[in-house]
């Protein structure tokens, strides 16, 4: 198993070594202490172990582990289904929360005695789409890049390309709070909040994601989101009297994501990286920040995150519309996708219609949407700059 280190060359101040693990998942970034590696292991655990009725899954749920979702710490095989009602556009959402007093998500699994599950309405103006899960690979990278550096990315796109310039996903803090400052000191009130992860950015930190995600899809409560979430059977608790988890274990499953090493991965230098910049995709998948220098792991402070994400949102047009509205994302808009296991995947954009990276790429191109110009440029590049650019690509 070798471990290897990737150098950005070229820049007059000190670069920046990428931290990588080897060529598969599933590994925590070299060097770590054993405190860190101990918390690594106890997520890694927590990740993989389904909730089971007594462990307080559901009443309501989608899948009983995060690994049900992202097994491998990958895309699939589970998925999220959400529900809107749309009007003849098929575009623009006409629901409000009365239509949906369950929420938007599907959620079809039962437990503590639930009868009736979360399903779509038998109506002609339903859109219901599909989530594929994004990977964890590379997440903690994504937590570290500090504020100001994608106020600065969303500046520069506003001034040098505003026909299609990323708009930033703020958020507030939702649910109770998390004493565990070592990440960030955000907490309930917290407004203004930079959101980067999820499919429309709509959460800022791994903790907080977390949190959501046990609560949202697994039925699982923490001191975060105390309360089942509401079912149409009206149960107000589960098979595991009061919280189902305590705060250590949304830290520690948020510290095993953090931890992970990005795969060995092309470097900088290929020749496909360069083809990815002439042609403006480089525009919206910003190769790389810089983490911050005060980072509490210190493999992860100051070293090149090379995401190829702007972590902004931006409008893809009606072909990609989903009428779900999380904060500044209309239907239309999504997060730059980070280009991160392209090489582990069977299916691409938000809800798997690609089934190749280089049809991935034509499918985000459709009118109306801010790639398109740059996607057009893709399609006429020669059979042979083609070909070196998936490469470069498959390869991430
Ligand atoms: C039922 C399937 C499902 C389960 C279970 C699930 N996830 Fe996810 N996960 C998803 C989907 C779908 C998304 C995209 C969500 C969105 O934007 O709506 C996602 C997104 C994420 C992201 C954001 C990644 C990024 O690039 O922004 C993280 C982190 C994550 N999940 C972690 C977890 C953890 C930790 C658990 C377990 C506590 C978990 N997930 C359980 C389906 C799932
Ligand atoms: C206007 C901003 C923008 C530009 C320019 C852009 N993309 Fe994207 N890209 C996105 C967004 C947003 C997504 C997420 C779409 C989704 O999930 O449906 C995405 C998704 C992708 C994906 C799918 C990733 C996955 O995990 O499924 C690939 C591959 C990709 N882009 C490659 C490219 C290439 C190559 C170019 C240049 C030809 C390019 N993009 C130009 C914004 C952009």
């Amino acid at each position: 198993m070798k471990t290897i280190l990737i150098f950005i060359g070229g820049s007059a101040c000190a670069p920046a070594p990428i931290q990588v693990g080897p060529d598969r998942v599933g590994t925590p970034i070299p060097g770590l202490d054993v405190v860190w590696q101990a918390r690594f292991d106890e997520g890694d655990r927590l990740f993989e172990v389904p909730f089971s009725p007594a462990s307080g899954v559901g009443p309501v749920y989608i899948r009983s582990s995060c690994a049900g979702c992202h097994a491998d710490d990958l895309r699939g095989p589970g998925i999220v289904e959400k529900m809107a009602l749309v009007a003849d556009d098929r575009v623009t959402p006409t629901h409000t929360e009365l239509d949906f007093p369950w929420g938007v998500t599907v959620r079809a699994q039962l437990a503590a005695g639930a009868r009736t599950p979360v399903v779509p309405p038998d109506r002609t103006d339903l859109l219901l789409t599909r989530r594929l899960p994004p990977d964890v690979l590379g997440v903690g990278l994504a937590e570290a890049v500090p504020d100001a550096d994608i106020l600065a990315e969303a500046s520069r796109q506003h001034r040098e390309v505003p026909e299609l310039a990323g708009r930033i996903s703020w958020v507030a803090w939702r649910g109770g709070a998390n004493p565990d400052t070592g990440f960030h000191s955000y907490g309930p009130g917290a407004t203004d909040l930079i959101g980067r992860f999820g499919l429309k950015a709509a959460w800022p930190t791994l903790d907080a994601f977390t949190a959501g995600a046990l609560h949202g899809d697994m039925g699982v409560t923490t001191p975060v989101f105390p309360d089942e979430a509401p079912n149409p059977d009206g149960i107000l608790d589960d098979g595991k009297p009061g919280v189902d988890l305590d705060l250590d274990g949304v830290n520690v499953i948020a510290d095993y994501m953090r931890l992970l090493a990005l795969p060995e991965r092309a470097q900088p230098d290929d020749p496909g990286a360069a083809l990815f910049a002439d042609i403006g995709c480089t525009e919206c998948h910003t190769p790389s920040f810089t983490t911050r220098s005060d980072h509490p792991v210190p493999q992860m402070a100051n070293v090149q995150a090379l995401l190829y994400s702007d972590f902004l949102l931006h409008d893809l047009g009606p072909d990609h519309a989903d009428a779900q509205v999380e904060g500044e994302a209309g239907s239309t808009w999504w997060r730059t996708a980070p280009l991160v296991g392209l090489r582990f995947h069977r299916a691409f954009l938000h809800d798997g219609r690609s089934p190749t990276v280089e049809d991935a790429i034509l499918d985000h191109g459709g009118p109306g949407s801010q790639a398109r110009s740059s996607i057009e440029d893709f399609d006429r590049l020669s059979a042979r700059d083609r070909a070196i650019l998936l490469a470069f690509l498959e390869s991430l």
